[in-house]
């Protein structure tokens, strides 16, 4: 794994987006892998700062998104399409048709969830994989589980999950109970992966997680695996992390 230490988020957001800038100055028609979350905002308006200002060009690029909630159309300001839409693609000059969210209302999952996987085969895989890191260690919603899930799947939100999400609906039953996420093995086919953490919260997930034995209870453990990974988080986030690292080292 490659650290890329940052100052602060602002910071993070700013190394994080110079990778993505460069993948596309350097393959002009990638695939990019993308994530939701507030984590990659600030790097998402860099990114559209840069094509505002003429240094970026999305015209060629494909993009392929991690998940989506189950029964969320396109419209519904909580959806991951929603959230692309608007802190992404309705501000550069990516071509919508060739940008894949997993389909929020097919009803049926196991097509969903085919569809996504072949839309990834057909693209020829994914050139480099942007990935949040959940404070549990979920990478995409694989939550820590007794085995690591392969291609995209459909998942069952836990309780405290859907009560979180409760407060941005008018009601819980509104709340989806399930989502579409792509699996550890889709994941970890990307040619290569950024991972992106900011903050306190973030500093003992991002130690085990890279420090600690690979395992599906720690979902992002198995990024230790892949042969391409770069980590840029702030000083925060890599608090312990660096501590525990020294020790080891002795
Ligand atoms: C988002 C996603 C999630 C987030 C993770 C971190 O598409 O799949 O795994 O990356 O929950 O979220 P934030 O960035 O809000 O801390």
């Amino acid at each position: 794994m490659q650290l890329i230490q940052a100052k602060d988020y602002d910071d993070m957001s700013r190394k994080a987006a110079n990778i993505i800038s460069a993948q596309v100055i350097m393959k002009p028609d990638c695939v990019l892998g993308l994530a939701t979350g507030s984590t990659p905002l600030g790097t998402y308006a860099n990114l559209i700062d840069w094509h505002k200002k003429g240094d970026l060009d999305f015209s060629k690029v494909s993009s392929v998104n991690l998940d989506e909630y189950r029964g969320l159309p396109a419209d519904n300001d909580q959806s991951y399409r929603y959230f692309m839409k608007t802190n992404l693609f309705d501000q550069v000059n990516i071509d919508q048709s060739k940008t894949y969210v997993p389909d929020g209302m097919e009803p049926d999952s196991d097509t969903a969830c085919r569809n996504h996987d072949n839309i990834i085969k057909e693209m020829g895989g994914i050139d480099l994989q942007l990935l949040g890191l959940g404070l549990n260690g979920h990478i995409g919603f694989n939550e820590p589980a007794s085995e690591f899930p392969k291609g995209t799947h459909c998942v069952d939100l836990t309780q405290s999950t859907i009560e979180a999400n409760s407060r941005f609906f008018a009601s819980i039953d509104e709340v989806p109970t399930q989502a579409y996420t792509m699996g550890i093995q889709s994941i970890m086919l990307a040619n290569k992966i950024l991972i992106i953490a900011s903050g306190a919260n973030k500093a003992e997930i991002i130690a085990k997680a890279f420090l600690g034995p690979v395992t599906p209870e720690v979902p992002a453990s198995i990024l230790q695996m892949h042969p391409d990974v770069t980590l840029v988080a702030d000083e925060a986030a890599l608090s312990v992390y660096l501590k525990q690292k020294s020790e080891m080292e002795g």
